[in-house]
């Protein structure tokens, strides 16, 4: 480690020199929260991430508000968050045409359906089947590009699923494939509840790749469940991934999967990249104190181990 905080450059072979953090501690971490922080905090958040060089920053949902009460400040969140520029993407959730109505006329650029790879997780968080689940985004998706409006395409229990089990490579595949084909920009793999193993990854990337799904629109979303987000990470990267997502602090989980914990801490993901010599564009130091502050605001330790590494006072 570096007298600055930072650990030591010691580049590897076969990786990216870039990966684009996708930042998921706005949504994917505070829907979770037991308590609704208020709209002026998560606003401070997200203009804090943007501070410390995160790009791409995942502000809030636009789903009904019974089903996540957390982010049932959407419409007075988002236009605080007008000030951060043309440089800041602000993706948002978007389950349906009313959510897309609410995201459009708040001037949304960015949106992301979810859709899941099992009919349990489907029913649970949609209310509807796989298939049902699609056709609800079929116009959500085809309005959207009309509007110049990039789509992201989650999707949920590409590795295992609490009540279904194990998730075959091919049932993932059929689901990733049918997002695709209705014109999402970028999909993003969801370990929703963080039990996948790198050959796992590198099997499911293999196997989209030769249903014709090109790596370069892949991007990975590990929550950290069993301690293997990293690695998974890792795995990914070296089959040529270069989006990740990740959540300030370790943030997260999902109401809808209790089994669900945070996700792979973007603090500790950033500490690996630096340390490989991957850019990512973001000042560690910044990202950690922004996860402190956030920490104090929820009133509990960040489970990060780099936040905690680097901000232990002796
Ligand atoms: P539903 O009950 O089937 O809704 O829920 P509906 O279509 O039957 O509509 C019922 C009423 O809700 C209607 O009102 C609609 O207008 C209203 P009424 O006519 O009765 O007065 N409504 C809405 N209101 C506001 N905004 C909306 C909206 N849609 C309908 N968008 C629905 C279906 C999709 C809405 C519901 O299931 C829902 O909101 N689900 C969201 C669940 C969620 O956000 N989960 C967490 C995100 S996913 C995740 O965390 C995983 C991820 O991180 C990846 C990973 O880790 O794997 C992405
Ligand atoms: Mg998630």
């Amino acid at each position: 480690m570096t007298a600055a905080g930072l650990p030591m450059t010691v580049p590897a072979p076969g990786l990216p020199a870039r990966v684009r953090i996708h930042e998921v501690g706005a949504r994917d971490g505070l829907q979770n929260e037991k308590s609704v922080v208020p709209t002026e905090v998560k606003a401070e958040f997200v203009r804090r991430l943007a501070a410390a060089g995160l790009t791409t920053i995942e502000a809030t949902s636009f789903v009904h508000p019974k089903w996540v009460p957390q982010l049932a400040d959407a419409e007075q969140l988002f236009p605080l968050l007008d000030g951060l520029g043309e440089e800041v993407a602000l993706p948002v959730l978007v389950p349906n045409e009313r959510g897309l109505d609410r995201a459009l006329a708040l001037g949304a650029r960015r949106i992301a359906v979810f859709g899941s790879a099992t009919e349990t997780f489907a029913a649970r968080n949609l209310n509807r089947t796989v298939d049902e689940s699609l056709a609800m985004f079929e116009p959500v998706v085809a309005r959207a590009k009309a509007a110049g409006v990039h789509v992201r395409g989650y999707l949920s229990m590409c590795f295992g699923d609490p009540w279904e089990g194990a998730v075959p490579v091919a049932q993932v595949v059929r689901v990733a494939k049918a997002l695709e084909d209705l014109g999402c920009d970028e999909l993003s793999l969801g370990d929703t509840i963080g039990v996948a193993t790198p050959g796992h990854v590198t099997a499911l990337l293999a196997a989209l790749n030769e249903a014709g799904v090109p790596t370069g629109t892949i991007g990975v979303h590990f929550h950290d469940t069993y301690g293997q987000a990293l690695s998974n990470t890792l795995a990914a990267l070296q089959h040529g991934v270069t989006t990740v997502d990740a959540s300030a602090g370790g943030l997260g989980g999902c109401p809808y999967a209790k089994s669900a914990t945070g996700n792979l801490a973007t603090e500790d993901l950033v500490w690996m990249l630096d340390g490989l010599g991957v850019d990512t564009g973001v000042d560690l130091g910044a990202l950690t104190a922004t996860s402190v502050w956030m920490a104090e605001q929820l009133g509990r330790p960040s489970p990060s181990r780099t936040v905690r590494a680097l901000s232990h006072k002796e």
